[in-house]
């Protein structure tokens, strides 16, 4: 099947912002314990943690982990990680059912984020709690020796400030299922008087409201339009989620959901647009898509310690979906769409990082290894950087469940004027076709290929595991040829590819 898609230096959409490639870890499962923290394991450092995820962190080049929930922040009393460890209490986890003994609170993230060489953006508790602990927080992490809580985390063996600059106002506020759930107004004026105080501490915070927490609520989008009417002014982003599942066993609609997911942000795009000329303001909000990934694999297994039949376990295993290679394919689709919608997107964190519907993976006492969608989130983290080239692309589609005419090519580019390279990752939807796209570049230069990665596999349900880590890897790809300014490239049948071109 014939494609052809036509890129140019001049057409662009926006700078990708590095943030897109963010992540998320929240105490849930095992994401913390036996995930990025297990002291005796054979790689931990001093503080406990664990040395084989930090490389596997580490090359992903992560700009920003959120911390520490998720659900379970609407519950959670930062107060109970700091301190010596021995002195900690075991709390019980309300969003998960399971036990918590906090032998890791902020003091030990942020070492974490130091090591492996990414940021903290960290969650505030507006759902048990309110503005008095966030202020608290918030002190207590970036304020002056001096002051009470500066002067706590003294002792408590940082002086200096951590000087966290992103925070999110409270998680899923919308969710019936969250401690703390509140209606749009409630959320809206408790966020916005919360943003108030915490500018007032340093007028630099980047402040993230909550939006929805997916497309089907019954609430969305309104939630987003009166939340925002009460905090346009106060906040720099709205949060989006979204999971995707394969649940019906349809790998063509399964492909499709990303279309699902632009309308999304397309129409909060339009909200936050809607909001700002009503209030005939001038300042800008985007969006941070701060949970997205696939998430249904493990649904059954969870089942038990979820509806609190099975105690209250310590760091059991929960939300440990095993992705197969149809997750790559999906995957690399989200990533593309965010790269589309980089006017807009600013902030995305794959949710989550380590063992909890994660790309890494890791066995108590033994190794660690890479799922399969660690190879897509890794392609576009360290070569999807610098601007967003808007494409026209014509290419045959399908009717999806979602959406009509959903193009066989799913294509994004990015364009890094100051090294010279262009990069395109493309994935093709086809079952059972190669693809076949001509991409006519104009005003890059004279560009060769120097790297062709391709991810394929003749059985879509194949998956890494501790036994058989390598079952799903990228390989090296044959046969892309650049031609009189125009690239030329089979993509096989259900197949993700990154070409990166270069000038000569
Ligand atoms: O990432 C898992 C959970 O999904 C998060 O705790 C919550 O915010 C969302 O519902």
């Amino acid at each position: 099947m014939k494609a052809t898609v036509t890129a140019h230096s001049d057409f662009t959409i926006s700078q990708v912002d590095d943030r897109v490639y963010s992540a998320f870890l929240e105490h849930l499962g095992r994401a913390i314990y036996t995930g990025i923290y297990e002291p005796g394991h054979p790689t931990a450092d001093k503080d406990g943690m664990r040395g084989d995820v930090v490389e596997l962190v580490r090359d992903l080049n992560i700009p920003y982990v959120r911390y520490p929930g998720g659900n379970f922040v609407s519950a959670y009393n930062w107060e109970d990680g700091i301190g010596p460890q021995e002195n900690r209490p075991v709390r019980l986890d309300l969003a998960w059912h399971t036990a918590d003994g906090n032998a890791v609170g902020v003091h030990e993230f942020m070492a974490w984020c130091d090591t492996v060489g990414t940021k903290a953006m960290l969650a505030i508790n507006l759902g048990s709690r309110g503005l008095d602990e966030a202020r608290n927080f918030v002190e207590y992490v970036n304020g002056p020796v001096g002051s009470y809580w500066g002067d706590l985390r003294k002792k408590n063996g940082h002086a200096e400030p951590f000087n966290v600059d992103m925070w999110c106002l409270g998680n899923e506020m919308d969710g019936p299922w969250q401690v703390g759930h509140k209606t749009a107004d409630e959320y809206g004026r408790l966020a916005n008087e919360t943003a108030k105080t915490l500018r007032a501490f340093d007028k630099n915070l980047q402040l993230i409201v909550c939006g929805s927490s997916n497309s089907d609520m019954k609430t969305y989008p309104e939630w987003e339009r009166i939340v925002l009417e009460h905090t346009y002014e106060s906040v720099d982003y709205i949060s989006l989620h979204m999971y995707f599942a394969n649940r019906a066993k349809h790998t063509q609609n399964y492909l499709a959901l990303n279309h699902k997911l632009d309308r999304y942000i397309s129409t909060v795009e339009g909200t936050i647009n809607l909001v700002k000329a009503n209030k005939r303001s001038t300042r800008d909000v985007a969006i941070s898509f701060d949970e997205w990934n696939v998430w249904y694999h493990s649904n059954a297994q969870d089942r038990a310690i979820l509806e609190g039949n099975s105690g209250w376990p310590h760091a059991p295993r929960l939300l440990e979906d095993i992705y197969n290679f149809e997750d790559v394919l999906q995957v690399g689709c989200i990533l593309n769409t965010f790269i589309r919608k980089s006017n807009v997107v600013k902030i995305a964190c794959i949710a989550q990082l380590v063992n909890v519907i994660a790309p890494i993976m890791t066995e108590p006492g033994g190794a660690a290894w890479r799922q399969t969608i660690y190879y897509p989130y890794y392609f576009a983290s360290i070569f999807g950087r610098g601007v967003a080239l808007n494409l026209a692309v014509k290419c045959p589609g399908y009717d999806a469940d979602v959406a009509d005419n959903v193009p066989y090519l799913d294509i994004a580019a990015t364009h890094d004027a100051e090294a010279g390279t262009v990069t395109f990752f493309a994935v093709n939807r086809h079952p059972t076709e190669d693809l076949i796209p001509e991409i006519a570049l104009h005003g890059f230069g004279d560009l060769q290929v120097i790297d062709h990665q391709v991810m394929t596999h003749a059985n879509l349900s194949a998956v890494n595991s501790l036994t058989a880590q390598a079952t799903v890897t990228p390989s090296k790809g044959q046969g892309a040829k650049m031609e009189n300014g125009t690239l030329s490239v089979a993509l096989k049948p259900h197949s993700y590819t990154m070409i990166r071109l270069a000038r000569r």
